[in-house]
C-alpha cells in the first residue's frame, strides 16, 4: 500500500519525506488557499521534493478549460499528476488528458457508478472521500469495499483507489484491510498512525528496569 500525504503545505512534506513514509502527495484548492503561497511555485517545489505523484487541481469547469490548464500544469514537472473532479466535463478531459500521457487523477467520487466511469475513462487514480460520506452518515468505507471487488472482476481497468478524505488511523487501516492502493494522508493523522500510550508506557518501562542493571550496550 503507497501512502500520499494530502496538504500543500511544503515544511510539513519537506520533514515528512525524511521519514521515507510519503510515496505521492495530493493537493486541493482549499489546501493550497490554506497554504497561502503561489499554486504553482507550491506544486513546483512538492514536485522536487518528492519523486512519486504529485496531484495538482484545475478550476475551470468546462472541458476546454481543464483541457487547458491541465496541459498547463503538467508542464511544471514530469511527476504532476492532473486532478479533475468527477463530472462529465471531468471525465471527457480525464480520457483526453490520459491518452495525451498524461496521469489524472479523478477526485470527489462519491459513488461506485462514479468510480466505474473513471475506469473506463482511463484514470490513473480515482479518488473517493471517505471522511465526508462519513460526515452524512453513510459509511464512507463501504464505498472503498464496493470499488475494489467491482475492479477486481475487470483485470483491464488499471485505475487505482486512492482513498481520500481520510481523517483518522481507524481509516487508513480499514482501506489497507479493504485493499485500497493507496491512501492519501493528512499530515496530522500520518503522526497519529504511530503514536501508542501503551508503546511509551513500555519504553518507559524498559528503561527503567534497564537503569537497575547498571549495563550499557556501548561504553562509550
Ligand atoms: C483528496 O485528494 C482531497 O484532497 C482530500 O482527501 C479531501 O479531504 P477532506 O474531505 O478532509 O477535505
Amino acid at each position: 500500500m503507497k501512502f500520499f500525504i494530502d496538504t500543500a503545505d511544503v515544511n510539513e512534506i519537506r520533514s515528512l519525506v525524511q521519514t521515507g513514509f510519503v510515496d505521492g502527495v495530493t493537493t486541493n484548492p482549499t489546501l493550497v488557499a490554506q497554504s497561502g503561497r503561489p499554486f504553482e511555485e507550491t506544486i513546483a517545489e512538492i514536485c522536487d521534493l518528492v519523486p512519486g505523484p504529485v496531484s495538482a487541481e484545475v478550476t475551470a469547469t468546462n472541458l476546454e478549460g481543464m483541457l487547458a490548464e491541465g496541459r498547463h500544469l503538467a508542464k511544471i514537472a514530469p511527476n504532476v499528476v492532473i486532478k479533475v473532479p468527477l463530472t462529465f466535463d471531468g471525465l471527457q478531459a480525464c480520457r483526453v488528458l490520459t491518452q495525451e500521457g498524461t496521469e489524472v487523477n479523478v477526485t470527489l467520487c462519491f459513488s461506485a457508478a462514479q468510480a466505474i466511469l473513471c475506469a473506463k475513462a482511463g484514470a490513473t487514480f480515482v479518488s473517493p472521500f471517505i471522511g465526508r460520506l462519513d460526515d452524512l452518515s453513510e459509511k464512507g468505507m463501504d464505498l472503498i469495499e464496493e470499488i475494489v471487488d467491482i475492479y477486481h472482476n475487470y483485470p483491464e481497468f488499471s485505475t487505482q483507489i486512492l482513498a481520500a478524505s481520510i481523517r483518522s488511523p481507524l481509516h487508513v487501516v480499514e482501506a489497507a484491510r479493504l485493499g485500497a492502493d493507496i491512501v492519501t494522508i493528512p499530515p496530522k493523522v500520518l503522526r497519529q498512525l504511530y503514536d501508542h500510550p501503551l508503546t511509551d508506557k513500555g519504553v518507559a518501562t524498559f528503561l527503567a528496569d534497564w537503569e537497575k542493571t547498571g549495563q550499557k550496550i556501548l561504553e562509550n
